[in-house]
C-alpha cells in the first residue's frame, strides 16, 4: 500500500490506517481478556498483510483498554513495533474515570504529560510516533501547550504533534507558538459529514437549507500547511441516510466491491489527501476497505454520491 507524508516533517504512514477504538472489549469495567487480545492480535496482522501500518489510538479508549490490549500485542512481539507508526491522543477526561467527576477537555502542560505516560506504559512502548491534541481546550493555552510538546519530545516520548477536531482558527492560534508544524488534524470527515465540500459551495449562499457546521477555511489551511487530514467515522459506523446508502451500494455494484470501499474511495477522491481512518474491528471489513484504493471515482459519479448524500441538488 502506498505510504504517504504526516505532515511537513518527513514522517510517512500508510495511506488507510487503522483506528484501535473498538478494540480492548467496549466501554466497561470487564478487564481485558483473551478473546480481546486475540482480536486486536488478528486485526493488527490482517492490517500489515494488506500493508496498514498506521495505528490511531486515545488514551481513554474503551475505557484505557484499547491502548492496553494493543500493547498486550506488543509485548508478546516485541518485533511488532519497529513495523508500525503509532499514534495516540489526549486532552479528554471522562467524567468518573480519569479522577474527575466533570468530564471536560484539558490541554494543560500537567495533564498532557500525565496522559502521554499513562499511553507509553499502556502500549508497552517508550515512544509515540504521533501526539493528537483530542479536542480543542477552550481553556487552552498555546504557550504552555508548546512547553509540554517541547518536554515530550526533548524526553524522546513523542516524534511530533498534531491535532484533532481544530479548525483553521485554532490552528493558527497554536501553531504561532509551536516549535515544529502541526502534523495532522483529525476530524469527522465522510458522506454522512460531507459539511468539509459542502461549507465550500454553500458559502454566500443565501438560499441553503442545509446547517452547515464546518468552519470555513478549515481543509484549505491544513492543505496550505500540509497538515495531513485525517477522517475519523470514515463509514460513518455503518450509519448512512437511505441515500447515501443506496448511492454507495449502486457504485459497489458498478465497481464490484462493498459500499465501504466506495465510502472509502469518496475520500480517497478528495484532492486534500486525506487519510481514512477506519474503525472497524473485522479483517474482512478492513479488507473490504482497502478495495476502494483501486477504485477512481470521476468527476460526475464523485460528485452524485455526495449530492445523494446532502439530499438536494448542488446551488
Ligand atoms: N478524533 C476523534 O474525535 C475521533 C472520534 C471517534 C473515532 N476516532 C477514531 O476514528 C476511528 C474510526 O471511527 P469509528 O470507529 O467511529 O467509525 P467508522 O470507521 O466509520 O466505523 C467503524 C464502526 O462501525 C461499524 N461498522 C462499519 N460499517 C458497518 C456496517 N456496514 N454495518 C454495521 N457496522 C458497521 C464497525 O463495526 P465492526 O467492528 O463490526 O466492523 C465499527 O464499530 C476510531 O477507531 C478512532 O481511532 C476519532
Amino acid at each position: 500500500m502506498e505510504k504517504i507524508a504526516i505532515g511537513p516533517s518527513g514522517m510517512q504512514g500508510s495511506r488507510l490506517a487503522v483506528g484501535c477504538m473498538g478494540l480492548g472489549g467496549g466501554w466497561n469495567a470487564t478487564p481485558v481478556g483473551p478473546a480481546d487480545v486475540a482480536q486486536a492480535r488478528r486485526l493488527v496482522e490482517a492490517a500489515l498483510e494488506l500493508g496498514m501500518d498506521f495505528f490511531d489510538h486515545a488514551d481513554f479508549y474503551s475505557q484505557f483498554k484499547a491502548e492496553e490490549v494493543f500493547g498486550k500485542v506488543l509485548r508478546e512481539t516485541p518485533s511488532l513495533r519497529g513495523r508500525i507508526v503509532l499514534q495516540s491522543k489526549c486532552g479528554i477526561r471522562i467524567g468518573g474515570l480519569d479522577g474527575v467527576s466533570t468530564g471536560h477537555y484539558d490541554l494543560s502542560a500537567s495533564h498532557i504529560l500525565r496522559s502521554v505516560d499513562g499511553s507509553l506504559a499502556r502500549l508497552a512502548t517508550d515512544h509515540l510516533d504521533i501526539l493528537l491534541l483530542h479536542r480543542p481546550d477552550p481553556l487552552m493555552e498555546p504557550e504552555e501547550i508548546a512547553g509540554a510538546f517541547r518536554s515530550l519530545k526533548e524526553a524522546g516520548k513523542v516524534r511530533a504533534f498534531g491535532v484533532s477536531n481544530m479548525n483553521a482558527g485554532q490552528i493558527r492560534l497554536l501553531q504561532a507558538s509551536l516549535d515544529e508544524p502541526l502534523v495532522a488534524n483529525q476530524l469527522q470527515l465522510s458522506l454522512a459529514h460531507d459539511a468539509f465540500v459542502d461549507s465550500g459551495v454553500t458559502f454566500n449562499h443565501a438560499s441553503r437549507e442545509r446547517a452547515v457546521w464546518f468552519t470555513d477555511g478549515t481543509v484549505e489551511e491544513c492543505r496550505s500547511r500540509r497538515i495531513r487530514i485525517q477522517s475519523w467515522a470514515p463509514l460513518a459506523g455503518g450509519n448512512w441516510s437511505p441515500g447515501a446508502r443506496s448511492a454507495l451500494e449502486a457504485s459497489g455494484r458498478r465497481h464490484a466491491v462493498l459500499p465501504e470501499a466506495i465510502a472509502v474511495a469518496w475520500l480517497l477522491r478528495h484532492p486534500a489527501g486525506i487519510q481514512p481512518i477506519l474503525g472497524t474491528t473485522r479483517p474482512d471489513r478492513l479488507e473490504a476497505c482497502v478495495k476502494g484504493l483501486e477504485v477512481r471515482l470521476d468527476r460526475e459519479e464523485w460528485t452524485s454520491l455526495w449530492i445523494a448524500a446532502r439530499g438536494g441538488p448542488l446551488p
